[in-house]
């Protein structure tokens, strides 16, 4: 059998892990949770999630992925012989392809509102006319499906070049990009008069709005910003080799994403204040308020254009990740080539991501538990499938395989020296603290 393909530094690791995770969960759907959940409360829960929750489900992830190099069907065969655990496997895809159905919608919507920005669509500065121009660009039925193409096409165009050739290239230069735009404005929100009531919104906590669906809410957004949950750090993993650390670099991509979130919220919520804008207006809130407030500012026009390109690259960098989880399940599971792999992928993810673009205008009386389509894939996914999948890792991690195994993952075979305490903590975390708050908050929030 040909040589698997692998990831060539531990900087193209930690790019494609970052680029995984920062995405629309960052810029998009992290700000309107912001604001619909009461501001700094919600963060201050988020954050709790992320660093006690979050990441010892990344290391069980990244660990099983690493040590059976494997995707994530062959992963628990691999590791759990002649067992039902596969099956978690098979979920996973499942997951990835609802989330690639409903994200590839907004990832169409990015490059259409690129497109309105280089071509001065925004300079109209009235929420009335920038709100319905996002509702016909959303509810119509031809438009948005053209360019839920064009970004599928380009996500298989990435995938398609493999992980050292594809991801790990084009993650490793769109990255740094991004992160200089989203500062520049940030800079921008926060220097606007007025701005300081945004700040506050962020800083300063407002418990008594916290229910059990907020925590709900903080929960998903912690598995769906990470990209935790539906095997895509066990997919990456697979494809890292032995002398990594796989703590260090779950942690850093923590960071990452963290920190991308908390500047987007900087970006946003200072400029929503300072025009008087309901921070509540929802997954409007970076199509709409955005765009008015860029059509008040000097060189308002051009920091559009960046937005949008930066919203378009974060996302396609997340694409891609969702869809290797499916393609190499495929490709190896089948014995196809990397190209069928795609080819089939796609096939689906186009049916299904054709009816979440339907769902917002043509086919929005078609409901599936009182959900549209597109709803409908978003919540069960971020809040049912990522809790679920996270939660069989860190059981198979904690309870399935031996300590000392997990242990060899951490210190790299032995050859690292991490701190006692440390490994331990972790390895605890992963068998008790995980599994049980998971499924508290899980069951809380659907009862
Ligand atoms: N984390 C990405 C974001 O914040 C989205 C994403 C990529 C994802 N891969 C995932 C979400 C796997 C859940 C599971 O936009």
């Amino acid at each position: 059998m040909a040589k698997r393909d692998s990831f060539a530094s531990g900087l193209g690791v930690l790019a494609a892990m970052a680029g995984s995770a920062v995405g629309l969960g960052n810029l998009w759907r992290f700000p309107y949770l912001v604001g619909t959940n009461g501001g700094a409360a919600f963060i201050i829960i988020y954050l709790a999630f992320v660093f006690l929750l979050a990441l010892p489900i990344m290391y069980s992830e990244f660990i099983i992925g690493r040590r059976s190099q494997a995707n994530v069907f062959s992963a628990y065969k691999v590791l759990a012989p002649g067992t039902k655990w596969c099956t978690v496997g098979l979920i996973y895809v499942l997951a990835s392809l609802f989330i690639i159905s409903f994200y590839c919608v907004v990832g169409g919507w990015t490059i259409n509102y690129f497109w309105k920005a280089i071509t001065f669509q925004f300079s109209v500065a009235d929420t009335s006319v920038l709100g319905s121009m996002f509702n016909n660009t959303v509810t119509s039925s031809v438009e948005p499906l053209v360019y839920m193409l064009i970004f599928l096409g380009a996500t298989a165009l990435i995938v398609m070049a493999g992980i050292k050739d594809g991801i790990e290239r084009y993650t490793k230069i769109m990255m740094p990009v991004l992160f200089i735009i989203v500062v520049v404005v940030a800079i921008r929100s926060m220097t606007l008069p007025g701005a300081g009531a945004g700040l506050e919104f962020l800083f300063k906590p407002d418990f008594s709005k916290v229910t059990g669906n907020t925590l709900l809410n903080a929960l998903g957004q912690a598995f769906f910003s990470l990209s935790i949950g539906c095997g895509t750090i066990m997919t990456y993993g697979s494809y890292v080799n032995k002398k990594e650390n796989i703590a260090g670099l779950s942690a850093e991509t923590a960071i990452t994403d963290t920190t991308f979130a908390i500047i987007a919220g900087l970006a946003i919520m200072p400029a929503v204040f300072a025009f008087g804008i309901s921070p509540a207006e929802g997954p409007g809130l970076v199509f709409v308020t955005l765009p008015y407030i860029f059509a008040q500012l000097p060189f308002g026009a051009f920091l559009a254009i960046l937005f949008f390109f930066m919203l378009f690259i974060a996302a396609i960098t997340s694409s891609i990740s969702q869809l290797e989880v499916i393609v190499s399940y495929l490709k190896e599971e089948f014995n196809m080539s990397r190209k069928l792999a795609i080819f089939l992928s796609l096939a689906v993810i186009v049916i299904f991501g054709v009816l979440c673009s339907l769902s917002q205008g043509t086919l929005a009386d078609v409901k599936i538990f009182g959900l549209n389509f597109f709803d409908f894939f978003d919540q069960t996914s971020a809040n049912i499938f990522l809790p679920l999948g996270g939660f069989f890792a860190v059981i198979f991690v904690g309870w399935k395989m031996k300590k000392p195994d997990v242990v060899d993952e951490f210190t790299s075979g032995g050859t690292r020296k991490l701190n006692k305490f440390f490994v331990n903590f972790s390895y605890y975390s992963i068998k008790y603290l995980a599994p049980i708050v998971v499924a508290v908050v899980l069951i809380s929030g659907l009862i």
